[in-house]
């Protein structure tokens, strides 16, 4: 079929967009992102750097991307403005040096945030699609993110066109945006599998500025090897939603269930995958990982929807393969549908997320190691854990070896307060917060979650901060973490140095 659009090098795509235009990308992780306009975008601010001009735009993604994005950008110096989540390391050094201004948002906040205005215009939406009618029909490919609100704004289109992504992916996709305020209605989803919305984003043609060919797989990275830890947390959680599920607290035929990105978030899906007790569940998430693939395949999972598959290139090219089957077991919905709180509450989620560091008042650090280095964001964790059912946030109980303890008296920063934190989990065993106060909770974070290490430490701290609602210390709360930045290692605090 011949396109009705210009057809564009990638280098000739860059060459249309101005120094400090904002753009937004399609991506939501590696998943589905634009690849070789940015790529090129980045070697034409290096050149432009070359010849001694100013060239940066601000990047709007849905959440990180992968290296031809947020890497080479961030390589070429190119990037001013970053919204909602990364996970770069080169971009995570300029965002702590304070080269790039990072702005860490709610994922699901973020397309009416930039609907309403807040973020100024965006100039270009830059999307990598499955496939394109001339008439200006969009089927995205392996996510969706905020790409549907981006194509809709923004002042010009860019769409790279990847064969990698069959067109067969079309009727994956469920592309609903809700009306703005005062006009806003329910969003009519009452079950993982409700769809909505359409298949396919629709746009003015006279928009699309330029069509480009790619052939790029993912640039999806490979997961570590699960570990004794790992796999301990992951037993820890599935046993803690057994013993719900047999207290009557969770029913029979189970709640649906989120799930984090990462090596913890697989453990605990393989656990319940191989629980026996735990029966066939679906997912309302907003990743989803190689580990869904196969219990898709087994019925054990029987429904996911997601806002991005993000999965290992061969685990693609088997759901590519096998598209009828899962066509009728995935939908890729927008993040501000996939993480919206009015369905989060209505479904009752079960949310699971990753901490870096959790307070003895239940408070979690999501975000900033030593309260100040941002690692990625909040990501999609605050719009479920704010709003589940069961809000479960597990962690090894130390990093670094042991010289950091997970557990702390304060957090650094606080991403997710104890009003929406129900359960700590870590390698040591369960803190189940619910109608606990203060004082109880601490103690319960110390006897069930903390390392051995540190259980003594801890419980020297809370008989210091006996008085009051809360267990805290405005002298001492943060010593912990200041004994690391002295000693190198949290353990062995002498309380008394710091008070
Ligand atoms: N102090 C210092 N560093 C810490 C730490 C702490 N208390 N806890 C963890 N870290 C470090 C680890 O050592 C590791 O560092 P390395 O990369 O140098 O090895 C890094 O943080 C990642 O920790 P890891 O244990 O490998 O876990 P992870 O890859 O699952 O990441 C988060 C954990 C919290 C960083 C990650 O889950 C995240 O960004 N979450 C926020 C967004 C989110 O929850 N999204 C979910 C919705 S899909």
């Amino acid at each position: 079929m011949s396109l009705p659009f210009p057809i564009l090098t990638a280098q000739e795509a860059a060459e249309l967009i101005q120094h400090n235009q904002t753009i937004g990308f399609s991506g939501f992780t590696p998943a589905g992102a634009a690849k070789a306009i940015p790529a090129a975008l980045a070697e034409r601010a290096k050149r432009e750097h070359a010849a001694g001009r100013e060239f940066k735009v601000g990047v709007l993604t849905g959440a990180s991307t992968g290296r031809s994005l947020d890497g080479a950008l961030a390589q070429a110096e190119a990037i001013s403005f970053r919204t909602p989540y990364q996970s770069d390391a080169t971009l995570r050094k300029q965002i702590n040096t304070g080269q790039v201004k990072f702005v860490d948002m709610h994922l699901s906040l973020l397309p009416q945030i930039v609907r309403y205005g807040f973020l100024g215009p965006v100039h270009w939406a830059v999307v990598e699609a499955a496939d394109i009618t001339p008439g200006g029909g969009i089927v995205l490919s392996t996510s969706v993110g905020a790409a549907n609100t981006y194509l809709r704004l923004a002042d010009k289109i860019l769409i790279e066109l990847n064969a990698k992504h069959p067109a067969s992916l079309l009727g994956m996709h469920d592309i609903f945006e809700p009306a703005d305020p005062p006009a806003r209605q329910e969003i009519p989803v009452y079950s993982p599998s409700d769809r909505i919305g359409s298949p396919i984003c629709v746009v003015d043609p006279k928009k699309i500025a330029g069509v480009v060919m790619t052939d790029l797989e993912d640039e999806t990275g490979a997961f570590d090897e699960s570990t004794p830890v790992t796999d301990q947390i992951g037993q820890n959680v599935s046993d803690f939603l057994v013993a719900e599920m047999r207290a009557g607290r969770i029913p029979p035929q189970f709640l649906p269930l989120q799930s984090g990105v990462g090596n913890i978030a697989n453990a605990v899906l393989g656990a319940l995958g191989r629980s026996k007790e735990v029966p066939a569940f679906e997912m309302y998430t907003e990743v989803l990982q190689d580990s869904v693939v196969p219990l898709l395949e087994s019925g054990r999972c029987t429904f996911a929807s997601t806002c991005a598959l993000t999965l290992s290139p061969d685990m693609m090219r088997n759901v590519t393969s096998n598209i009828g089957f899962f066509k009728s077991r995935i939908l890729m919905r927008p993040q501000e549908i996939s993480n919206h709180p009015e369905i989060v509450r209505r479904l009752g989620i079960v949310s699971m997320n990753t901490a870096i560091e959790v307070d003895l008042g239940g408070n979690v650090n999501s975000t900033h190691v030593m309260g100040k280095t941002m690692m990625n964001g909040i990501g999609g964790s605050g719009d479920f854990t704010r709003n589940a059912y069961l809000s479960i946030f597990s962690c090894p109980s130390t990093a670094k070896g042991g010289k950091i303890s997970a557990i702390v008296p304060l957090a650094s920063h606080m991403d997710h307060s104890e009003h929406s934190v129900q359960i700590v989990i870590t390698e040591q065993g369960v803190a189940d917060l619910r109608g606990r106060d203060p004082h109880d909770r601490a103690q319960l974070i110390i006897n069930n979650c903390t390392h051995p290490d540190y259980r003594e430490q801890l419980r020297d701290y809370l008989k210091l901060t006996k008085e009051g609602h809360e267990p805290l210390s405005l002298s001492l709360s943060l010593a912990m973490h200041r004994q690391f930045l002295r000693h190198g290692d949290m353990r062995g605090i002498n309380w008394e140095e710091y008070r």
